[in-house]
């Protein structure tokens, strides 16, 4: 194959390299093009736009593969547990035992919160969205942990990853328990990472903590499908923030801000909201397939359509199934499921979603899963936050170890030509 790409403009021609990716992915190197050319690309949305070479994660939209460190979604969510998880997306390969059960201890060291970040949760009112409180408590971290990270110094990297590791699971569950009236608490150290975030949330204060298993199961396999997907909205901003220099939480903090929209990871909490509008309404599917296909109706069949994924998203094949296995051993029958299951048919078997590749995306049927293990509808995104760290982590430590530049795009401006400047009292 060529190694070189060739644009032609205005008469002249310009080569370009060309990089081919493991998966014999391929992009133009356009980095000169400006410098050469004077030209620039325009893509809003970054829908065409590579924006680093990546190691960690692969997916391919068209076929509906998802694989991180080459090890297919389907696999790591059937077999592996999500600490395992983290450690393969950060460190890049599976750990041992040794490895794994260091890796826990470390974390576990590094899980106490200072008590003074209480008074910090203790300003926000309690009507305040779970999402905002996580993000800025992440960034009020950096005031207790000021020291910044060596990144050429792979035990600094090492220590500031297990420190937000720790920590992340107790403020994630502080949100909750605050909006609930619950005293705030910390871990339990002989807990596994996923029972120790559930107890973290849910221990009331006058009873002994018990827990179902398949609970356990369902929230492992949800943060394991949740934990990387290359670089989307909020990857990329951490990715962007971090290309500052700016450090690992503040990176994060920002993070978490971008995940929180609906049209990314809210877009969990917006389907639900949406299945019960619909249930509240009569249940008529249709009328509502109806207003998501009318250009004029803003309405938008919530967890349907995906950037990447122009076929079944992988992670939504195996949360379907999930759902109904745990709603059958939970003993719950939610109504929304059915709702779910009718308008994913008839999407299916619509026109309009078959010509634009719209299937059921991650966020489809997790919400029905949250919602059945007891999980309210504003923790998540909370939790898809948590089930993302570890995504966000590996990438911010590739993009800091490859000492990539600072991300900053360049625009077409299409604003006024200059102007006289008009003094106050003439305009
Ligand atoms: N309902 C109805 N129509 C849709 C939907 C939807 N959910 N999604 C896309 N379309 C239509 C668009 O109107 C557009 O139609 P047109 O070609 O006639 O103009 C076409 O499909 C392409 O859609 P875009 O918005 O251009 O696709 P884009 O890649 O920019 O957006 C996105 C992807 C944001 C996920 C979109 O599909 C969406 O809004 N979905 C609903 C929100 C959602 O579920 N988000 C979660 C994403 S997964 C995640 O973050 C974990």
């Amino acid at each position: 194959m060529s190694k070189t790409a060739t644009l032609e403009f205005d008469g002249k021609k310009y080569e370009f390299p060309v990089t081919v990716g493991t998966e014999d992915e391929i992009g133009i190197d356009i980095k000169k093009l400006r410098g050469e050319a004077g030209l620039i690309t325009l893509d809003p949305g970054f829908k065409n736009t590579g924006s680093c070479e990546s190691a960690i994660t692969f997916l391919d939209g068209e076929k509906g593969i998802l694989r991180y460190r080459g090890y297919a979604i389907e696999d790591l969510a059937e077999k592996a547990d999500f600490l395992e998880v983290v450690y393969l997306l950060i460190f890049g390969e599976l750990p041992n035992k040794e490895q794994l059960e260091k890796f826990n201890k470390d974390i576990k060291e590094q899980s106490h919160v200072d008590e003074e970040m209480k008074k910090i949760l203790d300003g926000f009112p309690k009507s305040a969205h779970p999402m905002g409180v996580l993000s800025s408590l992440t960034s009020a971290l950096i005031a207790f942990n000021p020291s910044s990270v060596d990144v050429s110094s792979e035990e600094d990297m090492y220590k500031a990853i297990v420190k937000i590791l720790g920590k992340f699971p107790v403020l994630a569950a502080w949100t909750l328990r605050k909006k609930n009236s619950l005293p705030l608490n910390y871990g339990d150290e002989d807990l596994g990472y996923v029972e120790n975030l559930h107890k973290m949330m849910f221990e009331k204060p006058n009873k002994a903590y018990s827990v179902d298993k398949a609970v356990i199961d369902a929230l492992d396999k949800l943060l394991i499908l949740h934990a990387d997907h290359e670089q989307n909205c909020s990857t990329s901003t951490v990715r962007m923030v971090g290309s500052s220099h700016a450090g690992l939480f503040a990176s994060l903090s920002a993070g978490i801000s971008a995940l929180w929209g609906p049209l990314h990871g809210g877009a969990n909490q917006a389907v639900i909201e949406m299945l019960e509008k619909i249930k509240e309404d009569g249940g008529d599917t249709h009328k509502f397939m109806q207003k998501a296909k009318d250009k004029e109706d803003p309405f938008r069949l919530m967890g349907f359509g995906h950037r990447v994924y122009k076929n079944f998203d992988p992670r939504a094949k195996i949360i379907k199934k999930s759902a109904d296995e745990v709603l059958a051993q939970l003993g719950v029958d939610d109504p929304v499921l059915d709702i779910a299951k009718g308008l994913e048919k008839e999407a299916l078997e619509d026109d309009y979603f078959v010509k634009r590749k719209l299937y059921p995306n991650v966020d489809f049927y997790s919400g029905i899963i949250y919602r059945a293990l007891g999980i309210p509808v504003e923790m998540f995104t909370v939790m898809f936050a948590l089930g993302r760290l570890p995504g966000w982590i590996a990438q911010w430590r590739e993009m800091r170890l490859k000492k990539e530049p600072i991300g900053r795009p360049r625009q077409i401006y299409v604003g006024e030509n200059h102007r006289e400047y008009k003094p106050l009292g003439n305009r």
